[in-house]
């Protein structure tokens, strides 16, 4: 890999897409050029870029030609159209929608957990599910030490990992509640301000939806563990951002909480919040805008046979999205 890239951004003006774009000037990420783009829609719109512009362009077939490194969240449809024309074209992608995270050709990679996957790529490098990636910070230190087994999880996701609309929808709900006015809605089946719903993704014929599947889907190709059996419950909940997901694991082998604690403190890119005297503990309006994850309540389990149960945060449009598709893209330069 060329090791002054000239980068792409697709769906540049989306909530990710901005991100990508901050993180990147944030980490100085070497390169020779960006290119940044969205729908017919803003074309032309100019986007800010480390105390610059950049002027958006259109996304068509084509337009990938002399970019090295296109980092993609413009959502699975867009993705599995242009992301093979973007590979025609010599670049890597890494991909942020889930269009082809479980495909074989394909690594699906946590830089702190599988770096090394970013090897066998073959053009396309996927970006997993926010809260697997969340989740599995925690887990990732852990399994490595006690052999993880199963996973019980709750997640309380933000309304930006629907995107700009969703944002956009939780601000104007909360107006008109307090305006006394008529609730409006766009984006989500119910209202979300004032509100919970035990509903991302669509349903599956098996109950579970989508989402709720990732962790564990995902969690086996990232950890290179087959047997991992997960259980998870989505919850979308009215917080701007970053996801909270409680957490029950149960491993082979016994489990001692400091010991635990340890590990998890020990592991890159997630640090331990957990003094319950002092009211201690993560929590999305703390966390958002960090790039690390947040532990806390870490505590022993006590319906499962050695079981560790926690809560951990993480701002999913960093950790959770671009931050973890920017350390991909360092991956690919530092070669
Ligand atoms: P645009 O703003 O022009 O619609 P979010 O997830 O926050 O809603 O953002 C989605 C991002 O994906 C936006 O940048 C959006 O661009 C972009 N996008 C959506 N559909 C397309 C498409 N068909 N072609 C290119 N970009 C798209």
């Amino acid at each position: 890999m060329e090791r002054m890239p000239v980068v792409g951004v697709v769906g540049v003006t989306g909530a990710v897409g901005q991100e990508m774009l901050r993180v990147l000037s944030e980490r100085r990420f070497p390169m020779r050029g960006l290119r940044v783009f969205a729908s017919s829609r803003s074309a032309g719109k100019r986007v800010g870029y480390s105390g610059g512009e950049v002027e958006v362009e259109e996304l068509k077939k084509g337009v990938f030609k002399g970019i090295d490194i296109v980092l993609f969240s413009a959502g699975g449809g867009t993705s599995r159209e242009y992301a093979p024309d973007a590979v025609s074209s010599g670049c890597v992608v890494i991909d942020n929608s889930s269009a082809f995270r479980m495909e074989s050709t394909v690594p699906l990679v946590v830089p702190e957990i599988n770096g090394s996957d970013v090897r066998w790529h073959e053009g396309i490098i996927a970006n997993p599910n926010c809260s697997t990636i969340i989740s599995l910070m925690a887990l990732a230190p852990l399994h490595r030490e006690y052999g993880l087994k199963r996973v019980i999880a709750s997640t309380y996701q933000a309304v930006s990992g629907t995107g700009a609309m969703a944002i956009e929808e939780l601000r104007r709900q909360v107006e008109q509640i307090s305006r006394g006015e008529e609730v409006t809605r766009e984006v989500y089946p119910h209202q979300i301000a004032f509100n919970v719903m035990p509903h991302v993704d669509s349903f599956l014929d098996t109950g579970y939806t989508k989402e709720e599947m990732k962790m564990q889907n995902e969690g086996r190709k990232i950890l290179h563990h087959d047997r991992l059996m997960v259980s998870c419950t989505c919850v979308r909940v009215p917080v701007y951002r970053a996801h909270s997901i409680s957490v029950s694991a149960e491993f082979q082998e016994e489990i001692d909480v400091a010991g635990a604690r340890q590990m998890i403190e020990n592991f890159p890119g997630i640090q331990v919040k957990d003094d319950p005297g002092r009211n201690e503990y993560p929590m999305p309006l703390e966390v958002a805008g960090e790039n690390d994850c947040y532990v806390g309540r870490i505590r022993k389990d006590l319906a499962l046979e050695n079981g560790l149960s926690f809560w951990v945060v993480g701002d999913q449009l960093l950790k959770g999205a671009a931050l973890n598709a920017v350390q991909i893209a360092e991956l690919l330069v530092e070669g």
